[in-house]
């Protein structure tokens, strides 16, 4: 399993160790250092490092009124007290989060317009752009057209301009061999950012005598990998995978849904600390719910699939390129925000 820990930022303050411990610290790719602080801070010692800090700068609560306070108020007096006396987060709106995920997805690069690169280009130049930057890039697939060395070499290229922490799932337009090669991604990785855990899955089925095969698949065996990866560790997971596991009334995409759908939500049922699932294929920005949990569908690079009810292409191309940006607060609570740039 591959770890990242954000490192501190120069600009942020982190929640635990007092109001000093940032300063001059520089975090990798402008990453968020509040957020990785407080990814450690479900721990009994930051937990007690944070009331320590609150109870410094809250002076005029008495002992009594102090233990009258319940959690949630005492983590917005400490975020109010860290903001007055920093003047950091609040003007961001950055106050108790704790991770952005980039949720980027159906890059198809070499697609037959010849616009993917552009509008992937469009989509990091966008991401690099933030400060700070999310701390984690989640691609759901479809990273190719038509699993075409080249096309990978492009996405690598593309891919590599991201330093920080990242990981790709295998769409069904992917050739499970050329992309491995071509951009050295393991296909059932698991990733950790901050205390949250992120499983790749890998849901190609593979061309049957050359045809692609639309349809996803995830299989007993990986569907028991999945499971023991659920179960060796309880943080807050992320699943991810191409294929989203259900009908989303997308008509022209629903017949290429993942087949194994029902097996899938019967594992994430077992394990409460799964999320969310992350999902690409369906090429619109959505949420849905999956196994009693967001399914949150993370928009499309490369075209938009419209509704038939709607009056605009089925396959539309001259859509913005999307994708979605995942803000996890230190609660576990997840917010969506979905972005669809301009063309230039
Ligand atoms: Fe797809």
């Amino acid at each position: 399993m591959v770890s990242f820990q954000p490192a501190l930022h120069p600009q942020r303050v982190p929640l635990s160790g007092g109001l000093t411990g940032a300063a001059g610290q520089e975090g990798p790719a402008g990453s968020y250092a509040t957020r990785g602080s407080r990814a450690t801070s479900s721990s009994g010692g930051a937990a007690r490092e944070r009331q320590v800090g609150v109870g410094v700068l809250l002076e005029p609560f008495t002992k009594q009124r102090w233990e009258t306070l319940s959690p949630g108020r005492i983590r917005r007096l400490f975020y109010r007290a860290t903001v007055l006396a920093t003047g950091a987060g609040l003007r961001r709106g950055r106050l108790g989060l704790m991770l952005v995920i980039a949720h980027v997805s159906d890059t198809h690069f070499g697609d037959d317009l010849g616009a993917a690169g552009g509008r992937a280009a469009a989509v990091m130049d966008h991401l690099l752009a933030m400060e700070p930057r999310p701390d984690v890039l989640v691609v759901t697939g479809d990273v190719a057209d038509h699993g075409l060395p080249h096309e990978y070499d492009e996405a690598r290229a593309w891919l590599d301009r991201w330093a920080g922490p990242r990981e790709v799932c295998l769409g069904n337009h992917d050739v499970r061999a050329a992309f491995a090669a071509g951009l050295g991604v393991d296909p059932n990785a698991v990733l950790e950012v901050g205390g949250v855990r992120f499983v790749m899955l890998d849901s190609l089925v593979d061309a049957v005598d050359g045809r692609r095969v639309d349809e996803g698949s995830l299989g007993h065996d990986q569907l028991a990998w999945l499971e023991e990866q659920l179960a060796a560790d309880g943080r807050p997971t992320y699943v991810c995978l191409h294929h989203p596991p259900l009908t989303i009334n997308l008509e022209l995409m629903d017949p290429f849904r993942l087949l194994d759908g029902e097996a899938l939500a019967a594992v994430l049922t077992r394990h409460p600390h799964v999320v969310a699932t992350l999902v690409g294929h369906a090429h619109t920005m959505g949420v849905t719910s999956f196994a009693g949990r967001p399914l949150l569908i993370g928009g499309g690079v490369v075209s938009a699939v419209t509704a038939d009810s709607e009056r605009l292409p089925q396959l539309w191309y001259g859509a913005p390129p999307s994708f979605a940006l995942h803000l996890v607060d230190d609660d576990g609570r997840v917010t969506t925000h979905w972005r669809a740039l301009p063309q230039s």
